[in-house]
């Protein structure tokens, strides 16, 4: 079934809970409805433009959107098992990643349990490769249902097809914008004991006696502490990403930290497989004195300084970019490194 609104306003649909009106609101939940969906969507717009929005948790509306919204909204799930105790679990891009999350730790099943709490859709999971404590949705998805609006066809891609790195796959490159709409997400999951259990607060977990609802339980426990509840303040999530850096970049850094008073021992940094090095953007924000500060209705999160949160409930989308340009540029004048954010300006 295809149902359709005009003239809403998005707040409650990004968890930024920043007000931005569409001219059409269109949710479809049965894949075979996709491509009249597609159809009624370009439409509402003159240049036939549409955005796809799952949860909206992963995107700043910085100003009306002039086209139409497409919501895909296929739920329902089916699981079969393969062999060596792993099941492949197809899933609707509208289902909640977290409920699906729930439903998978419930059936014992090992895979997504650190992604819990993630907010968002499966869908929207696929498509930015959610990520958390050590892993990432893409590692375990097999492949991905897609209607493919440049050639008018339904389309399977595979892991291979799906090009996932940090924060990103096929479906977020310039040139596939707007073409495929996420359908169902195929996982490859297990029934053998496989905790992932390396990255720092995680460790403390008994790795032996760990089941996947144990770690969910921990990673919620972790995430609760940490990080702001996306339903009684608005956010969405990391603002930025972590920043990478070549080695020859290092002895700029550590010149630009001793100006500032911090010795290079005392910079976090994690070595990439590739040689690079990875610098927590929460340490760069927290040294740069953003941690904390409210700039009009828009802050920085006081315990996890990579996330800007709505703090008023009041912001506008530009107190949000405000406060973004003034902790970029901030961060690069100090350090000479450019913040990029991870959450979609639309
Ligand atoms: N840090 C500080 N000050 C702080 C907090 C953190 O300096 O106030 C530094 C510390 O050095 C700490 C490091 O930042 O060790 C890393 O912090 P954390 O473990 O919280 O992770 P993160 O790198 O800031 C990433 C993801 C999160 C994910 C966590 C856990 C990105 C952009 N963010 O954050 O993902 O939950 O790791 O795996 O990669 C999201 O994408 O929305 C998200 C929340």
């Amino acid at each position: 079934m295809i149902n359709s609104i005009e003239n809403i306003n998005l707040r409650p649909f990004n968890t930024m809970r920043i007000d931005s009106h569409c001219p059409l609101w269109v949710e479809f939940d049965d894949c075979n409805d996709a491509p009249a969906a597609v159809q009624i969507a370009e439409k509402a717009s003159p240049d036939g433009r549409y955005l796809i929005v799952g949860g909206g948790s992963n995107l700043l509306f910085c100003k009306d959107y002039d086209g139409a919204v497409i919501h895909p909204a296929v739920k329902g799930w089916e699981a079969e098992a393969i062999g060596n105790g792993s099941m492949r679990v197809t899933v609707g891009a509208g289902v909640d990643f977290d409920y699906f999350i729930a439903s998978l730790c419930a059936a014992k099943l090992w895979g997504l349990e650190n992604l819990s709490l993630i907010p968002g859709t499966v869908g929207g999971a696929a498509v930015q490769n959610a990520g958390a404590y050590g892993v990432e949705a893409g590692d375990h998805i097999e492949s991905v249902y897609v209607w493919d609006t440049r050639d008018n066809k339904f389309d399977v891609l595979t892991h291979d097809d799906l090009h996932y790195g940090y924060r990103t796959s096929v479906f977020k490159s310039p040139e596939n914008a707007g073409r495929y709409i996420v359908l169902k997400v195929t996982f490859i999951l297990s029934t053998q004991h496989n905790p992932v259990l390396d990255y720092g607060p995680l460790k403390r977990i008994d790795s032996e006696s760990a089941t996947p609802d144990s770690v969910r339980n921990e990673v919620i426990a972790i995430r609760n502490s940490k990080l702001p509840s996306v339903d009684e303040t608005g956010s969405a999530g990391s603002f930025f990403k972590n920043p990478v850096i070549s080695p020859a970049d290092w002895p700029h850094i550590v010149a630009a930290a001793s100006r500032i008073n911090i010795a290079g021992h005392e910079i976090p940094h994690f070595l990439l497989p590739d040689g690079n090095i990875k610098i927590p953007a929460a340490w760069l924000i927290e040294k740069a004195g953003w941690k904390g500060k409210q700039l009009g209705n828009a802050a920085v999160w006081p315990i996890q300084p990579l996330i800007i949160i709505n703090a008023t409930g009041h912001a506008s989308a530009s107190e949000i970019l405000d406060l973004e340009n003034a902790i970029t540029s901030d961060v690069n004048s100090i350090f000479g490194i450019s913040l990029t954010p991870e959450v979609v300006h639309i």
